[in-house]
C-alpha cells in the first residue's frame, strides 16, 4: 500500500538527520510518497510566517507528518513553532518511548518505559499577564475533557502494546483543584482498564524515584510541564536525547520528531545522530500498520549498535550522520537478500 507522508526537514541538524532517515525507511521497502513541507526559521525567512497553513493543511490531508526540529526565532511575537503545532491540529497526547540501546554506556541499559505528556494545556496555554509592574500572573489550565483524554490514551497505549501499569504523576498535594482535576481524571478512567494496574506518585518523589530504581515504572501519564521536564530526565537515564524518539497523535493527525532540538552548534557538519528521529520513523511505521518494515528497521538499527563500529560523535564514536545511515541500510538490504 501507497502511503502520502509529510516530510518538514526543519532547521539546523533537521535536514541533515531527515535525510538519513528517509533513506533508511525506504531501504525497507515501504511504498511512501514524501510531500515536503516547511515550518519555523526556514518558513519565516521564505513567506513571512513560522507556521504557513499549506504545511498544516498537508498534515491534515496526510494526517501524518515526519518532523525534524524547528527553531523558533528568538523575540517578541514568536510563539513557538511546536506548541503552535499542536494547538493547530490538537495533538494532544505525546509518547515518548524510554529504551536505552546496545553498547551505549548509560545508567539504565535495561530501561524500558513510556511517557505519555498531555500536550494541549497546562501552563503551555501561554496565558500570562502582568498584573502590576513586578507581578506577573500566568496561567495554568486543567480541564476535566483533557485529563480524561489522556488518561484514556495512557491506559489504551498500555494495554495495545503489553504494558502492565500506569503511573500519573502530579502535586495534587499543593496544587488541589487543577492537579487534583488531573488525578480524579486518571483514577476514573482506571476503573475501565481493571486489567491494568493504576497508582500515582508525587511529581518530586517520582524525579528522585526515576533516578534511584525507574525499574518500577511502565507508563507515566503527566501533564505537559512535568511531561516535559520528566521525559528529558528520563532520556539522561539512556544516554542523551539523540537517543529519545516521539510521537504527537492527534483526532486530526500524527506528527513523529525527536524530542532535541534544532542542535545549532553541530548543525552543517554531518555529525548529528539521527537515532532519536530514526526511533519516531519507527513508531511512525506502526501508527500507519507497516509492522513488517518497523521490525526490519529496528533489527538494522539494534545490529549497528550491536556492532559498535559506526557510532555518532555524541555516544563516543567518530561514525558521520551519512555513514550511520549507511550501516543501518546495509544491514536492511542483507536480511532483505538473504530472505528473497
Ligand atoms: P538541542 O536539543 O537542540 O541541543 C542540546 C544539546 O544536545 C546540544 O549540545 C546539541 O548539539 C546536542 N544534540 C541535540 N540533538 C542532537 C543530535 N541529534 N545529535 C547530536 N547532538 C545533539 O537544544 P537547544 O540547544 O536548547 O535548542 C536549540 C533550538 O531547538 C532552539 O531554537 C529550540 O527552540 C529548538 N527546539 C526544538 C524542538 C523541536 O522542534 N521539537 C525541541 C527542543 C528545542
Amino acid at each position: 500500500m501507497k502511503h502520502t507522508i509529510t516530510l518538514i526537514p526543519g532547521d539546523g541538524i533537521g535536514p541533515e538527520i531527515v535525510a538519513a532517515t528517509v533513506r533508511v525507511v525506504e531501504a525497507t521497502g515501504v511504498d511512501i510518497e514524501w510531500e515536503t513541507q516547511i515550518l519555523g526559521a526556514q518558513a519565516f525567512e521564505q513567506v513571512g510566517t513560522t507556521l504557513p497553513d499549506v504545511t498544516i493543511e498537508s498534515i491534515r490531508k496526510n494526517k501524518v507528518a515526519l518532523k525534524g526540529p524547528q527553531m523558533t526565532p528568538v523575540g517578541k511575537g514568536f510563539t513557538s513553532v511546536n506548541v503552535g503545532l499542536r494547538k493547530a491540529l490538537d495533538l494532544y497526547a505525546n509518547v515518548r518511548p524510554i529504551k536505552a540501546m546496545p553498547n551505549v554506556k548509560c545508567r539504565y541499559p535495561e530501561l524500558d518505559l513510556v511517557i505519555v505528556r498531555e500536550n494541549t494545556e497546562d501552563l503551555y496555554a501561554g496565558l500570562e499577564h502582568v498584573v502590576v509592574p513586578g507581578v506577573v500572573e500566568s496561567l495554568k489550565i486543567i480541564t476535566e475533557k483533557a485529563s480524561t483524554r489522556i488518561a484514556k490514551y495512557a491506559f489504551e497505549y498500555a494495554r495495545d502494546n503489553g504494558r502492565k501499569k500506569v503511573t500519573a504523576v502530579h502535586k495534587a498535594n499543593i496544587m488541589k483543584l487543577s492537579d487534583g482535576l488531573f488525578l480524579d481524571c486518571f483514577y476514573n478512567v482506571a476503573k475501565e482498564f481493571p486489567e491494568i494496574e493504576a497508582d500515582d506518585k508525587i511529581i518530586d518523589n517520582c524525579c528522585m524515584q526515576l533516578v534511584m530504581r525507574p525499574e518500577q515504572f511502565d507508563v507515566l501519564v503527566l501533564e505537559n510541564l512535568y511531561g516535559d521536564i520528566v521525559s528529558d530526565l528520563c532520556a539522561g537515564l539512556i544516554g542523551g536525547l539523540g537517543l529519545a524518539p516521539g510521537a504527537n497523535i492527534g483526532e486530526l493527525g500524527a506528527v513523529f520528531e525527536a524530542v532535541h532540538g534544532s542542535a545549532p552548534d553541530i548543525a552543517g557538519q554531518g555529525i548529528a545522530n539521527p537515532t532519536a528521529l530514526i526511533l519516531s520513523a519507527i513508531q511512525m511505521l506502526l501508527h500507519i500498520g507497516e509492522r513488517g518494515a518497523a521490525e526490519r528497521l529496528d533489527r538494522a538499527l539494534l545490529a549497528v549498535f550491536a556492532d559498535g563500529e559506526h557510532i555518532t560523535r555524541d555516544l563516543g564514536g567518530t561514525a558521520k550522520t551519512n555513514e550511520f545511515a549507511r550501516a543501518i541500510e546495509e544491514k536492511i538490504v542483507a536480511e532483505r537478500s538473504a530472505a528473497a
